[in-house]
């Protein structure tokens, strides 16, 4: 029977919101429920601060505050930070929204101190994610009511936040400025030439009172919640204030017809990407009987609408008021430790995640291992249904839960205080802040003390709960029953063991791959349990028990420390650390992106129409349904390019549109153009394109080997003798080495907007792209046009790394095709998923090697072969592995080499540029070699790099010269500072004494060749003007991508006009100021472009030069200086152009190729691996780098730090994984699987180095480059294989002490996986058997 009622008559609900922005009142009353915040703020609003990065809630650029009053007896607001990109508009009704707008402006001179500190700390490099960090900040600071947060708060309050170019530490350095405990900081004392985070916070010591906070609204004090209905186009939004009108509701709209929501953090994803259709969203957020979190002597009852954040709290007060709960405070707070984010923390529901029932809920184990029980309420009962969560699960995304059923709350019995009972909760993912589990588990035992003289402890009852290892949160009942009785030794661990591996079987084909290391983990954490067990029990076990693996590692304060040398005497602004001239408009939000520039009125957004299958013909296009959608205006595909549908660089190998075949998922088909953005990726998804399946696809390396699909003919290399080197050397060896790709994620999403014109034909485009003038000859190319037509404009991109070198066009000029075909200005910007899943990544390598060395572990002889997995089409992928090739002996000699290359064609989408540029391949491989041999000879890796280092005056295997060459006095330097031989002597006595637990340390240098290789692209043009103010604008042809490019190119002009820094300014990158630059990238940009500028400035000073002085001999200001030269008729303008001398086309039929110079540096990264596990941490990294003499110290100490932490997330968790027949069946082949921040994890805050010290060398001379500086973007990313190497010592520690000391394989990236399977042992043996020394995990290369 439905109860009688109290719910309203939708008549009398609230239909509009009323909230606050940055302190001004909205009421809206035209709302469409699907609005997110961050849509509403950024479209309706035009508060463009806050960035969308992802959509998904992984990567925080969207971060905003949202204040409530939440006591009125106490007054007390609630301040937290949220994902606008996950929160519905409709929930902030009643609410003050912060955003960074709010916090304050460079153009109102009143800026926040967080954004002051960021700025001028360098915590923004290309500011695209810097919006979201100060809001995070912000939300820290300001939660902690009354006090400052400490160090250890604002480091765990970054979890939700990505950035891809600092690295980190600049931003935690200005974040802990606000910290209340910083004298904890290591402090040395001070010195001119060092500074430390502690230096950092004492800066601003004095001004550390608690920063301002933004006004909370007096009159969403007086703010009564009351029941909301608005009624959008297609959804309406309920929002009942008491349960019985909750109810009624659901019991009005069961099943289907509704959906309720609370933190929305499930519902978007799934109308995100699942295609959820929902025309009633009912939002139980105001339910007081939702929200209650009580303890009786008996149980805990949590409702079902609390937030993470609120149920962390509560638990952490009931864990300090020690009263016997079993361990359930503990276990929970363990894994909210580690759950999602901050932002996700602060709104998603505990309720949420039961009923999402994911098999890799995190909480769902530990609530199943302690026996919780949901309460169910509903609308035509008056009877609660209680179920046990045991029950509840009845597949993925499946529950025992009737249609109008609203789950109300769960309760935890409590144990029998006088019982021995314990429960722990486990969890290891591909990293470690917001990162879901790869396995997650509860496990909860009751013991009790056998009578019998050995005091054992029998098991009375038990429960293995997880998460991960089924299609839904699954709890191992035949083992739980077969171990009742059993005492708590290690052999009754080994049968758990046993049996729950017969228990929980997984395939190849089990979603989320990775079987062997799903069930080794469960052994591990199973391990762990009973060691824990054992420790509270004060029982000794079999195995040397540590508190290592029984409690979980507390990750220490991390801190930084840079060492830079004076700056010559001569240069006034050229060495200085001029901070980045965007950086209060990074920190203000107020830096304008290309997704943010404002409309044109009769803008059209364009949605890509991509190819679903690989390898296929298209049959048909069928747009009839597509074009029923409100607001289509047109379909755009290859029979619409004007000019030529061919196209690509350097060999146009593509085609804008496919015309008959889609070489791979990805492909563009066409485009959709519709008046909404919305409208237009509906529109997409609903064109119909019948394929014609092709044979053979290919999508390995090893496919494209056994079918000989290759781009070209084998490139190779060779100098000396190979088989006489060969039939000479002591000792040969011979191997095999993967290394997988890497994905760019620069933080903005590939975006244009492009705008025809009828007068002239002129065509203007505003893209994101490293190389507009390529851009603008590909759209000139396809539209038919004069290259002089098309006008690209770039102000600023969040991000690139050679991802936005050559992939950022494609789209662009389709978009283009676009504009002029519908004569309207034409926007696109991609989502994140559809931008990793089509624009390429780095290459993976397959590469072979057979090294010849003497006794002493001297190289004579190497012979290398290598193949790179290019995707479709060439795109740089020939030249990535001529740069592979050049790279190869890092900083060895080899006298006999001969390397051979293959590029493979697969049918995958086109790889490209990344940093590095083949370089890390081939560092990978050549540093596996030093590895092997040093194995092989029982001696130091080390011993085994000083051995074969390259001296000044050798020639490379290419035949240049090498001059200049530091990197011998770089490791004597780097070795004494480092105190590297008595750190190796710790680490190797850490290793003795903990068992699970194993140290690595690296000590490795590199050397990076500045130039392209192809003569024609060194070269830059400038041009600067002055005008008769004295402002001056200078332009050159690089554009800033977060690299400090255009800041370096200030300091320049002011060093050698003579003028203040801030009356320069570098507006945009344009092709109609400089034209037919080359591509910005290679780390050659400063060089390039800062001779350019350079040269233009020379000109214009000497024309100012004969106005120095006045008649009465003084000096004159700059202003009266320009003004006089203007009287003059001087040239307030002028035009500078560079080319790199002496350098030529690398010819690799003649083995010759050049570089300008090299870039020099060292690392030693020293780790700590939980060998059980395969987590593990950055425990020191010191780098010593040569930058000749620097343009700018603290930029290109934010490149080498931004640029290690980059290679770390290659090198070890960032893992491309796509379907490819075999080693993924569970994919479709050919479809990425990791393409979004969900799946695909960059390193995050947690992962730095906890003590990273970065020098510069001091007493460098480049006569080669600009103001003797030497370029810096690429190099120090080599530097960051030291972590891999690190990481396989350790591993090396523990297959020895487990008696394996042959050399084993370590594939990049050493994901967690990788790492626990390369431990071998016991746990290992189980799953992999025979296999187990040699196992290696699948990888997509
Ligand atoms: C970036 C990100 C990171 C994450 N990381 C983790 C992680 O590390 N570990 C992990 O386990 N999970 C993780 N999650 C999942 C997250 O925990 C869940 O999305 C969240 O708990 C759902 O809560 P919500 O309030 O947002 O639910 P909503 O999205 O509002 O709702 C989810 C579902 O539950 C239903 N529902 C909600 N409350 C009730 C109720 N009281 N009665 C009946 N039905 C109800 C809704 O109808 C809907 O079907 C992550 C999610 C994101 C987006
Ligand atoms: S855009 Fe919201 S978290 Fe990425
Ligand atoms: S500055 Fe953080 S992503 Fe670029």
């Amino acid at each position: 029977m439905v109860k009688e009622t109290t719910h309203q008559a939708t008549s009398t609900m609230k239909n509009h919101l009323t909230f606050y922005v940055n302190g001004k009142e909205i009421i809206e009353r035209h709302v469409e429920p699907e609005w997110t915040l961050l849509w509403y703020l950024r479209n309706k609003l035009k508060l463009t601060g806050s960035k969308l990065g992802c959509g998904e809630g992984g990567c925080g650029a969207c971060t905003v505050v949202i204040s409530r009053f939440i006591d009125r007896h106490s007054g007390e607001i609630e301040h937290r930070t949220v994902n606008g990109c996950l929160a519905p508009l409709c929930s902030v009704d009643g609410c003050h929204v912060i955003t960074v707008e709010g916090l304050g402006s460079v153009n109102k001179s009143n800026l926040h101190p967080i954004q002051t500190r960021l700025a001028e700390l360098f915590g923004s490099q290309c500011g695209f994610c810097t919006p979201g960090i100060v809001m995070s900040l912000y939300g820290t600071v300001t939660s902690t009511t009354n006090s400052l947060p400490t160090m250890q708060d604002i480091e765990e309050s970054f979890d939700g936040n990505l950035c891809r170019c600092t690295g980190y530490r600049p931003i935690l350095d200005a974040a802990k400025s606000f910290a209340s405990d910083t004298n904890k900081l290591p402090h040395k004392e001070s010195s001119p030439s060092i500074s430390t985070t502690f230096d950092k916070c004492m800066l601003f010591v004095k001004q550390n009172s608690i920063p301002d906070q933004i006004e909370f609204p007096q009159k969403l004090k007086h703010y009564i919640p009351q029941s909301i209905h608005i009624k959008g186009s297609l959804i309406e939004w309920y929002r009942p204030v008491s349960l019985n009108e909750l109810l009624h509701l659901r019991h009005t709209y069961p099943g289907d017809a509704s959906k309720l929501v609370f933190g929305n953090t499930r519902v978007q994803i799934q109308r995100k990407f699942k295609q959820l259709q929902c025309s009633c969203l009912i939002a139980i957020t105001h339910i007081e009987e939702l929200q209650q979190l009580k303890r009786t002597t008996d149980s805990l009852y949590l409702g079902a609408g609390i937030t993470f954040t609120c149920l962390k709290s509560k638990l952490s007060e009931w864990y300090n008021e020690k009263i016997n709960d079993g361990g359930i405070c503990q276990a929970l707070l363990d894994q909210l430790q580690r759950f999602a984010s901050t932002q996700i923390r602060n709104v998603a529901s505990l309720g949420g995640n039961i009923i999402s029932a994911s098999p890799i809920s995190d909480i769902n184990p530990v609530l199943q291992a302690a026996g919780a029980v949901l309460e169910l309420h509903r609308a035509d009962s008056s009877a609660v249904r209680q179920i046990s969560l045991c029950e509840f699960f009845l597949g993925q995304g499946r529950v025992s839960m009737i249609d109008n059923e609203v789950l109300v709350a769960i309760r935890i019995p409590l144990p029998n205080p006088s019982s021995k009972s314990f429960l722990r909760s486990y969890k290891q993912s591909r990293r470690r802040d917001d990162s879901k589990g790869i396995v997650s588990a509860g496990f909860q035992v009751e013991l009790q003390q056998s009578n019998s003289i050995d005091n054992q402890w029998n098991i009375i009852s038990v429960c293995f709960s997880f998460g991960g290892m089924a299609s839904r949160t699954i709890m191992t009942k035949n083992t739980q029953q077969e171990l009742v009785g059993l005492s708590w030794t290690k052999t009754t661990m080994n049968k758990a063991c046993e049996l729950i591996l017969k228990e929980m079987p997984l395939d190849e084909m089990s979603p989320g791959g990775q079987p062997e290391y799903r069930r080794t983990l469960v052994q591990s954490f199973l391990f762990k349990f009973y060691a824990y067990v054992c420790l509270e029990l004060r029982q000794s076990t079999d195995d040397s028990i540590h508190l290592s693996i029984a409690y979980p590692y507390h990750r220490p304060i991390s801190h930084g420390q840079q060492t830079i040398p004076e700056r010559p005497q001569s240069q006034k602004v050229v060495g200085s650390s001029l901070s980045h001239r965007s950086a209060y408009l990074h920190t203000t939000g107020e830096a304008i992106y290309g997704d943010d520039m404002p409309s044109l009125v009769n803008t059209l957004h364009a949605a890509l129409v991509l190819s679903t299958q690989p390898n296929a013909r298209i049959k048909h296009i069928d747009i009839g349904v597509a074009s029923q959608v409100p607001g289509f205006v047109s379909f755009i595909s290859h029979t619409d390019v004007p000019g030529s549908n061919k196209s690509a660089t350097p060999i146009e190998d593509e085609e804008v549109f496919a015309s008959s075949i889609a070489h791979c998922i990805g492909a563009i088909i066409g485009v959709v153009v519709c008046e909404s953005e919305e409208s237009a990726y509906i529109a997409s998804n609903l064109v119909k394109i019948e394929y014609e399946l092709l044979t053979p696809t290919i999508f390995t390396i090893e496919d494209a080997i056994i079918h000989e699909s290759y781009f070209g003919n084998e490139i190779s290399l060779q100098q000396g003798d190979i088989d006489k080197g060969f039939a000479d050397a002591e000792h040969t060896l011979e191997a095999t080495v993967w290394i997988g790709g890497q994905e760019h994620f620069y933080m903005e999403t590939q975006c244009c907007m492009v705008i025809p014109s009828n007068d002239d034909q002129e065509v203007t485009l505003y893209l994101a792209t490293q190389s507009p003038a390529t851009a603008q000859q590909m759209v000139a190319l396809a539209l038919g046009r004069h290259v002089s037509r098309i006008t690209c404009h770039v102000k600023r991109i969040g991000g690139a790394f050679g991802g936005k070198a050559t992939r950022s066009i494609p789209p662009c000029i389709a978009i283009a095709v676009a504009a002029v075909k519908v004569g309207r200005p034409v926007r696109l910007h991609l989502e994140r998923h559809i931008d990793m899943s089509i624009t390429g990544h780095r290459h993976p390598f397959k590469i072979t090697y057979k090294v010849g060395f003497t006794d002493e572990g001297r190289f004579s002889t190497l012979d290398i072969q290598m193949w790179s997995n290019a995707g479709c089409s060439l795109d740089l992928s020939e030249s990535i592995m001529e740069v592979a090739m050049l790279k190869i002996d890092n900083c060895y000699q080899f006298h006999n080499i001969r390397i051979r290359g293959r590029v493979c064609k697969t049918h995958l989408p086109s790889n490209t540029a990344f940093r590095g540029y083949g370089g890390l391949q081939a560092t990978l491989a050549c540093e596996t070699i030093v590895e092997h041999v040093a194995t092989y000879l029982k001696r130091d890796p080390f011993t085994i790099r000083r051995l074969n280092l390259l001296k000044e005056g050798d020639i490379t295997h290419y035949g240049q010269k090498l001059e200049q060459w530091h990197v011998p006095r770089i490791l004597d330097e780097l070795s004494q500072s480092s105190d590297f031989i008595q750190r190796k002597l710790s680490v190797d006595e850490f290793n003795r004494t903990n068992k699970y637990r194993k140290r690595g340390i690296t000590m490795m240098p590199a050397k990076y060749g500045i130039g392209f290789l192809a003569q024609f692209y060194n070269q830059a043009g400038a041009l600067v003007h002055i005008y008769k103010d004295g402002s001056v604008v200078v332009t050159h042809g690089g554009v800033e991508f977060g690299q400090g490019l255009h800041t370096k190119m200030i300091s320049i002009a002011a060093e050698v006009l003579g003028c203040d820094v801030d009356r320069i300014r570098i507006s945009e990158t344009a092709t109609d100021k400089v034209p037919n630059a080359s591509s910005t990238g290679a780390s050659v940009s400063s060089d390039l472009n800062g001779m350019a500028v350079r040269h233009a400035c020379e000109q214009i000073r000497e024309r100012l030069n004969r106005f120095l002085v006045d008649k009465n001999n003084a000096h004159i200001s700059w202003e009266d200086l320009i003004n006089q030269a203007y009287h003059a008729r001087i040239d307030l303008c002028a035009r500078g152009f560079y080319a790199t001398p002496d350098m030529f086309d690398a010819d690799f039929s003649q083995n010759r190729a050049t570089v300008n110079y090299f870039t020099q540096g060292a690392a030693v990264t020293e780790v700590e691996l939980d060998a059980l596990t395969g987590d593990w941490h950055l425990l020191r990294v010191d780098i010593l780098m040569d930058v000749g003499t620097s343009l700018n110290p603290q930029i290109d100490i934010g490149q080498i730090e931004g640029a290690f932490m980059q290679g770390v997330g290659l090198f070890t968790m960032e893992e491309l994984i796509w379907g490819d027949n075999k080693r993924h069946r569970w994919i479709k082949p050919g479809e990425l699987f990791s393409r979004g921040p969900d799946t695909y994890k960059i390193p995050s805050f947690s992962d730095i180095p906890l003590d990273l010290r970065v020098s510069l060398l001091s007493d460098s001379k480049n006569p080669r480059a600009v103001y003797s500086s030497k370029g810096i973007g690429e190099p120090p990313i080599l530097l960051s294989a030291s972590a891999f190497f690190a990481l396989k010592q350790a591993c090396i520690a523990y297959r020895e002490q487990q008696g394996f000391s042959d050399y084993f394989t370590l594939h990049s990236p050493a994901t967690v996986e990788r790492l626990r399977m390369a431990c071998a042992d016991e746990f290992t043996h189980r799953v992999c058997l025979d296999e187990y020394l040699t196992f290696q995990p699948r990888g997509s290369y």
